[in-house]
């Protein structure tokens, strides 16, 4: 069983979306924590809901970021976390938890990464006026949305979207990789080569490219 650390920043959809796969007995994991950095975050009542340890901490109460997060990998470690999932953190992360954690942090970024990293991955899409975009689970290394890609998944994009109606579409196809990146590596599946990631037995899947016909 795989034990899992989750932080998060707010609504907690995809937060969410791993404790159902869980509970369907899907995903052969346990989530240990949910930490947030924000005492208002929703994600809060979904680890309620399923009675998951959830855990508050004020970057405010220390001296430097990377006091705030020396303090989250000390949280990790003590609850024997082997994978940390960013499931709308916003923040950097910093060094210390990566090296705390190497090629054991998986994020989700709303873009087809290397294009749109950052904040408001969707908004920039739409302002770019580019005709595909999805979403990128990958693992996490000191620069922004820059490690090394496990999954993505493509949406269209029509010239009448906006950032709202671009997010829901892609927000669906969070919900089915971030679970299936996680399986993954529970699965033992996944190496990382340079900044390759290597999957055994991987399967092309067509439900990862969204047909508009489809939505
Ligand atoms: C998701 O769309 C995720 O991809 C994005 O924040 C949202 C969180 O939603 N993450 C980033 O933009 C990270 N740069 P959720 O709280 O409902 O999972």
């Amino acid at each position: 069983m795989l034990n899992l650390g989750v932080l998060a920043s707010g609504r907690g959809s995809n937060f969410q979306a791993i404790i159902d796969e869980i509970e369907a007995g899907r995903l052969d994991a346990e989530i240990k924590i949910l930490i947030v950095d924000n005492p208002n975050a929703y994600a809060i009542e979904r680890a309620k809901r399923h009675s998951i340890e959830y855990l508050y901490i004020n970057p405010k109460e220390f001296p430097s970021k990377d006091d705030f997060f020396i303090k989250i990998a000390d949280e990790l470690k003590s609850r024997d976390v082997e994978l940390v999932i960013l499931a709308g953190f916003m923040r950097i992360v910093r060094k210390f938890l990566i090296d705390a954690f190497p090629n054991r942090i998986m994020n989700i970024h709303p873009a087809l990464l290397p294009s749109f990293p950052g904040l408001h991955g969707q908004k920039q899409a739409v302002d770019y006026g580019i005709r595909i975009s999805g979403c990128t689970v990958h693992f996490v290394d000191e620069g922004m949305d820059t490690g090394p890609v496990i999954i993505q998944a493509a949406v269209p994009v029509s010239p009448d979207d906006t950032e709202d109606s671009l997010s829901a579409r892609i927000l669906k196809l969070e919900h089915k990789i971030f679970p299936e990146a996680i399986r993954l590596y529970a699965e033992g599946r996944l190496s990382v080569e340079g900044r390759v990631v290597k999957i055994k037995g991987y399967e092309l899947k067509d439900e990862f490219i969204v047909n508009p016909s489809l939505r």
